[in-house]
């Protein structure tokens, strides 16, 4: 079964074929109206459930949007209006969702309700963002990154303030892309041990600064997210901001990277916090390209999952 649950979980081989067959999907439709069908429709018939258990505006329009461009149709569900929400559990819904639909995308908090749904799904499972990985988002920024500015491979990626989620999938994506990776925070907020070390595992080096400047030298690319996710709850929000502003991506920091450094931010952000309007509106800001490519990412993430 092809799950797309994490970077490291997919092999090198399949991720590369996945970022080439987003690019050309993307080339295929380039000047095409959004809602127009793609010429190739390898989900005709195919039925697609999209469950978030969080709000989101991009995972949610972007695999809604493909799937439909591949000729396939979609269900949005909320966990709150599902039996999941009421005490069914993980497994028999799993179960039942699989004799209806071909596919399965969840966003959701505990990254076991993702794994139990995998374990007793019949039908592929897409990880749509737990509290401890977003690997579709980091996809789409390897596509974003190789668009811009080549192969990744052996680039410099400075990580800015919270060691989240999305850090995490960076770190994986580090060990089967090979990029090396400075994460830039507070010791409070480091990325989990497991992660970097899978990734030192891989061979490429993943250091821990808590200078800002220090760590951007030599940036090709400085990403940076919210300092307050999802799941942290505005109570943390008063204590993660002293803690990170020294971390916020601004002009001044950015000086210090590669005159030519991509700056990214998955969205959405809170301006002038993590990174000021002048970053993120300029030249080297690519987060619109970004959020485009979560749509092309994961219309070929589904296809690998479908073996379409
Ligand atoms: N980047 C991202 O996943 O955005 P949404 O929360 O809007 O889906
Ligand atoms: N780290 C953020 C990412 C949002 C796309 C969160 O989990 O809220």
């Amino acid at each position: 079964m092809n799950h797309f649950l994490d970077i490291h979980k997919t092999s090198k081989d399949d991720l590369r074929g996945i970022i080439d067959q987003a690019a050309a999907m993307k080339t295929a439709r380039a000047g095409r109206p959004k809602g127009a069908l793609d010429d190739e429709r390898p989900l005709e018939g195919q039925m697609v459930a999209l469950i978030f258990e969080k709000p989101s505006t991009r995972t949610r329009v972007s695999f809604d949007v493909g799937v439909r461009q591949m000729g396939g149709q979609t269900m949005l569900l909320t966990g709150s209006e599902m039996q999941l929400g009421h005490g069914e559990t993980i497994a028999d819904t799993a179960k039942v969702m699989s004799r209806y639909v071909d596919l399965i995308m969840i966003r959701t908090f505990d990254e076991s309700v993702l794994l139990e749904m995998a374990e007793h799904a019949t039908v592929p499972v897409i990880n749509g963002l737990t509290d401890r990985t977003h690997p579709c988002q980091i996809m789409a920024d390897v596509l974003t990154y190789e668009e811009h500015r080549g192969s990744i491979k052996g680039k410099k990626v400075v990580w800015c303030g919270d060691g989240n989620n999305v850090c995490a999938s960076f770190l994986h994506a580090a060990a089967q892309f090979g990029f090396d990776m400075v994460f830039a925070g507070p010791s409070q907020l480091d990325p989990e041990d497991e992660f970097i070390g899978l990734a030192r595992k891989a061979g490429v080096s993943v250091s821990l600064e808590r200078d800002a400047k220090t760590a951007v030298q030599g940036a090709d690319l400085v990403v940076t997210d919210t300092w307050v996710s999802m799941h942290d709850g505005q109570s943390t929000k008063e204590r993660r901001h002293n803690m990170l502003r020294p971390y916020q991506v601004n002009e001044d920091l950015m000086r210090h990277a590669k005159p030519d450094a991509l700056f990214m931010h998955c969205l959405p952000a809170h301006r002038e916090d993590e990174a000021t309007s002048a970053v993120m509106d300029g030249p080297n800001s690519v987060i619109f390209d970004e959020a485009e490519n979560r749509l092309h990412a994961q219309k070929a993430v589904v296809r690998w999952c479908l073996g379409k």
